[in-house]
C-alpha cells in the first residue's frame, strides 16, 4: 500500500490561517472542556493544518464507510454548490460502469458555514475487490478495496487521533501494512469548536480514509455543545461522519452496529443517554439479541470513555455506563471492548464486574492515536491484577481475526520514525470456549438477552 506524501503545509499557508483560527477560536473559551488537567503529559507535537491543494471546486475530504450489506458510503465536501451528489465507480481505472446518487447536507456553527457535505451509498459491491471511483463527476479518481466476505479479516484500531505530527506518524505506520477496516473509538479532529480544523482533519486523513472504510464513534471532542444556541451538540460530527445507524435500526448517528466478515461490531455512544430507559439501551438490547453467532461468531464493541482504566486520567468517567450496560455485553458474550479517551495503551484480562472472569470481554484502551493534548503518564501503582499491559505511548492496534475461534491482537508503538510491536496476544472466541458454554447466553443468538 503506498504511503501518502506528507501533508505538512508551507509556513506561508499556515500563517494564512491564523486569522481564521482567531475568528473561530472564540467559542472554545466558552465550551467546557471534558479533559482532566491534573496529570502531566509528554510534550505533544505540533498541529498539522492541511490546506486544500486542489481547485476550490474539486471534491475534498473524501472518506468511505461501510453502509449495509455489500454497500459503501462515499462522503466528500466541495465548495461547488452545483456539483451533483453522484459517485461513478467500477473495477477498472477510468471506466465507471455504475453510478449512484445520494444527498447533501451542510451546517453552520457561529460564523462558520460548511460547504456542501455529500453522502452517496454505492453497491452492491463484490468482496475483496478494488473499485475506482470519482465524486460529483469530477477528478481526481480514488480507489478502495472492499473487505472480505469471510474470515480472515484485519482491523486497525486507533482512538483519539487528532491532527498533529504524532497523528501523521501513526497513520503512516498504519498504512505501512495492509488491513481491511479502520475502527476509531472516538475523538477525531480535536477541532473543539474551531470548525476549519474539521476541514483540515478531513484533508489529513483522506489518503487513508478514501481507500479503506473508516468506522467511527463519537468522543467528548465531538460534542461541541453551546448553551441555548447548540444544546444538542455533534453538529459537525453528525454532518461530516455519517455512519450506518439507519442501516442498523438505530435512530441516532451516535450509536450503531454493522457486520463484516464474521464479525458483529457495535459502536456505542458514551455521550448520549445509556440508562435502562434510554433509546440507546433499548437499541443495544435488540441489536445483541439479533446477532447470529454462526454468521458472525465474533462480537466487538467500541466506545469512548473506558469502563476499565488504571490511569489517573479520566478515572471513573465510564463507570455509570459500565453499570448500565456491562451485564448486557457479558450475557451476549462480547469478545473484546475497545475504548479511547485515555491517551495511553492498556490491555486487561477478561473482566466482569471488576473481577477477572473467563467469560467476560477483554478490555483494551487505545486512546493513543496522536492528539494535541499529549499522553496520560500516570498509572496507579501497584498495577491491579486485571491490568496486564499498560504504556503511555502513541501507537495503533491491529486485530486480525483468523477464523471462527482465534484472533491475534497486537499493539504497535510509534518510535521516532518507525513502528515497534510492543504487545501481542491471541484471543479465543468467547462463545467457543468450553468454560463459558451454557453459563450465560450460549453460543448462538440467545433469548437470554431478553431476560435482562
Ligand atoms: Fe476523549
Amino acid at each position: 500500500m503506498p504511503i501518502p506524501p506528507t501533508l505538512e503545509p508551507t509556513m506561508e499557508k499556515r500563517w494564512s490561517h491564523v486569522f481564521l483560527f482567531t475568528i473561530f477560536f472564540f467559542p472554545q473559551f466558552l465550551v467546557q472542556s471534558h479533559a482532566s488537567p491534573e496529570y502531566t503529559r509528554q510534550p505533544p507535537r505540533p498541529l498539522i493544518f492541511s490546506t486544500n491543494t486542489r481547485s476550490d471546486s474539486a471534491p475534498q475530504q473524501v472518506h468511505i464507510s461501510l453502509a449495509g450489506k455489500d454497500h459503501m458510503r462515499v462522503s466528500w465536501i466541495s465548495s461547488d454548490k452545483h456539483m451533483p451528489s453522484t459517485v461513478d465507480y467500477g473495477k477498472i481505472s477510468g471506466r465507471y460502469e455504475a453510478s449512484a446518487t445520494g444527498h447533501d447536507t451542510s451546517y453552520t456553527y457561529f460564523f462558520y458555514s460548511s460547504n456542501k457535505i455529500r453522502h452517496v451509498t454505492i453497491g452492491p459491491l463484490d468482496p475483496s475487490t478494488t473499485y475506482y471511483y470519482r465524486c460529483g463527476g469530477s477528478s481526481p479518481e480514488f480507489s478502495f478495496r472492499t473487505p472480505p466476505s469471510t474470515l480472515p479479516i484485519e482491523f486497525v484500531v486507533v482512538g483519539d487521533l487528532g491532527q498533529t505530527e504524532w497523528t501523521a506518524s501513526t497513520l503512516a505506520h498504519v498504512a505501512a501494512e495492509d488491513y481491511d477496516v479502520f475502527l476509531l473509538p472516538g475523538d477525531l479532529s480535536y477541532a473543539d469548536t474551531q470548525q476549519p480544523l474539521w476541514d483540515s482533519f478531513g484533508r489529513l486523513v483522506e489518503p487513508y480514509a478514501s481507500i479503506r472504510p473508516w468506522m467511527v464513534t463519537e468522543g467528548n471532542h465531538e460534542i461541541e455543545t453551546f448553551p441555548i444556541v447548540y444544546p444538542h451538540g455533534f453538529r459537525a460530527y453528525n454532518a461530516r461522519w455519517l455512519m450506518p445507524y439507519q442501516e442498523s435500526g438505530s435512530n441516532s448517528n451516535l450509536y450503531y452496529s454493522f457486520d463484516v466478515a464474521g464479525t458483529h461490531i457495535v459502536m456505542l455512544g458514551s455521550y448520549t443517554d445509556f440508562d435502562a430507559s434510554s433509546d440507546q439501551y433499548k437499541w443495544l438490547k435488540a441489536d445483541l439479541a439479533k446477532v447470529d453467532r454462526i454468521k458472525t461468531p465474533w462480537i466487538l464493541v467500541l466506545l469512548h470513555a473506558p469502563w476499565y482504566n488504571t490511569n489517573s486520567a479520566h478515572k471513573g468517567e465510564g463507570e455509570s455506563m459500565r453499570k448500565a450496560m456491562e451485564e448486557m455485553l457479558y450475557k451476549a458474550q462480547v469478545d473484546v471492548v475497545f475504548a479511547g479517551h485515555v491517551h495511553a495503551y492498556e490491555r486487561f484480562t477478561r473482566v466482569y464486574d471488576n473481577k477477572a472472569d473467563p467469560c467476560g470481554p477483554v478490555y483494551v484502551t487505545i486512546g493513543d492515536g496522536g492528539n494535541r493534548e499529549g499522553l496520560a503518564l500516570d498509572f496507579e501503582n501497584p498495577s491491579p491484577s486485571i491490568s496486564l499491559y499498560r504504556e503511555p505511548s502513541f501507537g495503533h492496534g491491529r486485530l486480525r481475526i483468523y477464523n471462527n475461534t482465534h484472533a491475534r491482537w497486537s499493539w504497535h508503538r510509534n518510535n521516532e520514525s518507525d513502528s515497534f510491536q510492543a504487545d501481542e496476544v491471541w484471543f479465543e472466541r468467547l462463545s467457543s470456549s468450553n468454560t463459558c458454554k451454557g453459563t450465560v447466553q450460549g453460543q448462538i443468538h440467545s433469548n437470554s438477552i431478553d431476560e435482562l
